[in-house]
């Protein structure tokens, strides 16, 4: 059977007035760079299109997961937009680029990528999650719902194809070297969860059915870790398969309802909610946020893209996004104050540090009574 690699490669290499949309001319150039892309045989086929200030190349091939050519193609096409933005003096253009010289593969270079390599089913729909303003880990909890909660899933008790549970490979992120562990729900929910409540640090990486079918791979690169700096949060991708023995796509879409608190916002550095949108609203404004997710289904057939559907273009989710937005009103009200802003660990990364150690040496290990105070003489009144 034919094996087809779907492979979403994105950056951030400039955006329109701020941290809001990525220009038309950069989906221009990516388009006509992807198009030679299918030409010269590196890809079957490609969608382009923007996760806020994100450019997300989505593209098929037969080529295998990591694979040189694709991942070049991406960077150089990363790269030829970079130039353009530059040209144009278009904000935070490169952004994401790290270096410019390529080393066989995005990783450690600044781009995200989520690829997963599938022997395509009967039929083989499958959605992309895009999100702008936040970090992989914002994924671990609708992917732990989609996957092991059966509150969201109803297949998870229904279907005899879902009921023997799913695997799920952790990363911990936070180690220079990738580190992972495998682990199983419904078995080991318990340690799962453990894990993936920490979302700054574990994250998700794939996730297969029992018996080793991939179901769901996220891009977990660490660019301000790489950078050694703040150049915006890593906004993560991930793709999911659906049907025919997998969640369906009305499970993969629920998980999205809450809208849960994730980490990014204004300078990477808020916690805010989650909004599932359309293309239409694929844009942060306000606090440069909230942070929003994308999604689109397609299908894959015989290597080729069918679609999409912009999955959250629905009413169905007005009620989320309407809840969103008070809880985004409420938490901004908090102004610098945690937890809306990020604890300390977080922020490492920010130029917040610069600032507190302009504080730190005005500190005496006694307290200060302020010049010019007057002491308080009560206990010698008598
Ligand atoms: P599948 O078994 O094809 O996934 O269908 C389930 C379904 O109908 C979901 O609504
Ligand atoms: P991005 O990571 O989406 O570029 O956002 C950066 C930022 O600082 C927003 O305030
Ligand atoms: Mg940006
Ligand atoms: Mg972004």
């Amino acid at each position: 059977m034919v094996e087809t690699t779907i492979s979403v490669i994105k950056a951030d290499i400039g955006s329109l007035a701020g941290h809001v949309v990525v220009p038309d001319f950069l989906f221009e150039l990516a388009r006509k760079e992807l198009k030679a892309g299918v030409e010269n045989k590196i890809i079957n086929d490609f969608y382009v299109t923007n996760a806020g200030d994100d450019l997300e190349l989505i593209m098929t091939h037969n080529k295998g997961e990591n694979n040189e050519e694709v991942h070049r193609l991406a960077f150089e096409t990363f790269l030829k937009g970079t130039e353009l933005a530059r040209e144009k003096k278009i904000y935070a253009a490169g952004q994401d680029i790290l270096s410019d010289t390529f080393s066989g593969n995005v990783k450690g270079m600044g781009p995200g990528s989520a690829e997963m390599t599938i022997e395509e089913r009967k039929s083989e729909p499958f959605a992309i999650l895009m999100a702008d303003k936040t970090e992989p880990g914002a994924f671990n909890l609708p992917l732990f719902k989609i996957f092991a909660d059966p509150f969201n899933t109803a297949g998870l008790v229904i279907d005899p194809n879902l009921h023997d549970g799913f695997r799920f490979v952790i990363q911990d992120i936070m180690k220079d070297v990738p580190c992972f562990v495998e682990m199983k729900c419904p078995e080991e929910m318990y340690d799962v969860l453990a894990l993936l409540g920490s979302t700054g640090r574990f994250t998700i990486k794939k996730v297969y059915r029992a018996d080793g079918m991939v179901c769901a791979s996220v891009s977990t690169d660490k660019l301000h870790a790489v950078a050694g700096k703040y150049v915006g949060k890593d906004d993560p991708v991930a793709i999911i398969r659906a049907h025919s023995g997998l969640p369906a796509m009305g499970e993969i879409l629920e998980a999205f309802t809450l809208p849960h608190l994730v980490s990014g916002w204004m300078r990477g550095s808020h916690t805010g909610p989650l909004i599932p949108v359309g293309l239409k609203d694929s844009r942060c404004t306000r606090f440069d946020g909230p942070p929003r997710v994308i999604g689109l289904g397609f299908q894959v057939s015989n290597g080729m893209l069918v679609g999409p559907v912009d999955l959250f273009d629905d009413v169905a989710f007005d009620i989320t996004r309407q809840r969103a937005m008070e809880v985004s009103d409420y938490l901004r009200r908090h102004g610098p104050f945690q937890p809306h802003r990020l604890s300390d660990d977080q922020m490492e990364y920010t130029t917040l540090p610069k600032v507190l150690s302009a504080c730190a040496n005005r500190f005496v290990e006694e307290e200060i009574v302020p010049k010019g105070t007057v002491k308080d003489t009560s206990d010698s009144a008598e």
